[in-house]
């Protein structure tokens, strides 16, 4: 599956990093793969406090790259989502170690964080002069260097996307450095390092995954190939996602969700996202939601909104996550048969949502008008622009007022 899924890739030319490496047990071939990509350059390792105990993977990572003679600096402590202080932080370390490469071991946050330390080793400045929308800075001068990337959960797919979600709290929250530079060259998926994930960050992860992958089926830039590679993960997602939360140490669902989390940042790098996305970063920024909760809780309402507009692409979308036959080709009109898969598709998001315990709704929030109107203008992003039905800050209230 993950070898087919990856000659995909390729063959339709998708941008996505170069070296992929799908093993159970594959952490110990991360030297070997350090050595080829550090150029006999130290590395320099990324991570979190949770990952860096004595006998913890980070430790085993560290020693393994020493054992193929990549020397190894270790900067850990990447515990919350980045903001542009720990980001310039980590920049003044690599720009004193002169690494000849990256790596990242954690969730989304630590390889965002990695992503935009390999920017900044060889590029000057403070992340802040980067950012999309609000830096001054609109070019990398240098090629970053090369950027191994390891998950330890299945959620995001940072480690195949091009950009970096950065909090720039002094400047409205938190914007993204977007540069195709920013993918990792690398990526090294290891089934067994989610499994110590707990049931809650495990729940979230999934369904940020699920709404990436059926997103990119909907947007307005999606390809042909970009939705057949959606297929593949949304077919893994309806069976494997509870598995991982009710058998954390299951290794074949938590393979087949981190198969499924690669192949969503690969298609929301190449056909981008939808509403959800919007709403849901609008949501982390201003209301603290954590991103794969407020995708979770949007995600069914903005399938039943955008339905009207790309009902054929939401039935074979749907149908790859019932894992039934694609009714129709995406591209053709609508027929009474897709009808029937959409309203069974749909039931069976809301049922993993309820049975994730994902509120279906914004209640708990407490949002007045005034709170939902700043809401809808923040959620104008990226990831709005691609979505089929087209948005304004006017429909964006709208709909959130069905939802509060
Ligand atoms: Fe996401």
């Amino acid at each position: 599956m993950a070898s087919a899924a990856l000659a995909d890739i390729r063959r339709a030319g998708l941008k996505a990093p170069t070296r992929v490496i799908f093993a159970v047990g594959g952490l110990a071939q991360a030297g070997a793969l350090a050595r080829e990509l550090a150029g006999g350059r130290p590395a320099l390792l990324l991570t979190c406090s949770a990952l860096s105990a004595p006998t913890g993977p980070a430790a085993r990572l560290r020693a393994d790259l020493l054992r193929q003679g990549v020397p190894v600096e270790l900067f850990a402590g990447l515990d919350h989502e980045p903001t542009v202080a720990a980001v310039d932080a980590a920049a003044a370390r690599a720009r004193a170690v002169r690494p000849g490469l990256i790596v990242s071991l954690g969730g989304g946050s630590v390889m965002d964080c990695a992503k935009a330390v390999a920017a900044l080793a060889v590029n000057p400045g403070s992340a802040a002069e980067y950012l999309e929308g609000l830096g001054s800075r609109t070019t990398l001068a240098q090629p970053p260097r090369p950027h191994l990337a390891i998950p330890t959960t299945a959620g995001t797919g940072a480690e195949a996307t091009r950009n970096a979600v950065i909090a720039a709290p002094d400047r409205g929250g938190k914007k993204s450095m977007r540069f195709d530079g920013l993918l990792p060259a690398a990526a090294l998926l290891d089934p067994e390092l989610p499994r110590s994930v707990p049931r809650a960050a495990t729940a979230a992860g999934g369904l940020d995954t699920l709404t990436q992958l059926l997103e990119a089926c909907l947007s307005r830039k999606r390809t042909p190939a970009t939705s057949a590679l959606a297929w593949r993960g949304l077919r893994l997602v309806h069976a494997a996602l509870p598995v991982c939360c009710d058998r954390p140490q299951d290794l074949t669902a938590r393979s087949a969700m981190l198969l499924a989390s690669f192949l969503s940042g690969v298609c929301l790098a190449n056909a981008g996202l939808g509403m959800a996305h919007g709403i849901a970063a609008a949501l982390g920024a201003l209301h603290d939601v954590p991103h794969g909760l407020a995708c979770g809780l949007l995600l069914p309402a903005t399938l039943r909104y955008n339905r009207a507009g790309c009902a054929p692409e939401l039935a074979a979308a749907l149908a790859a996550f019932l894992n039934r036959a694609a009714p129709r080709h995406p591209e053709a009109t609508a027929a009474p048969a897709d009808d029937a898969v959409i309203e069974a598709g749909l039931a069976a998001v809301e049922a993993l949502q309820r049975r994730l315990g994902v509120p279906a709704n914004l209640r708990h929030l407490k949002l007045d008008e005034r709170a939902l109107q700043r809401l809808a203008t923040a959620s104008m992003g990226n990831s709005m622009a691609a979505n089929p039905v087209p948005m304004d800050p006017e429909r964006t209230l709208a709909f959130l007022r069905t939802l509060a």
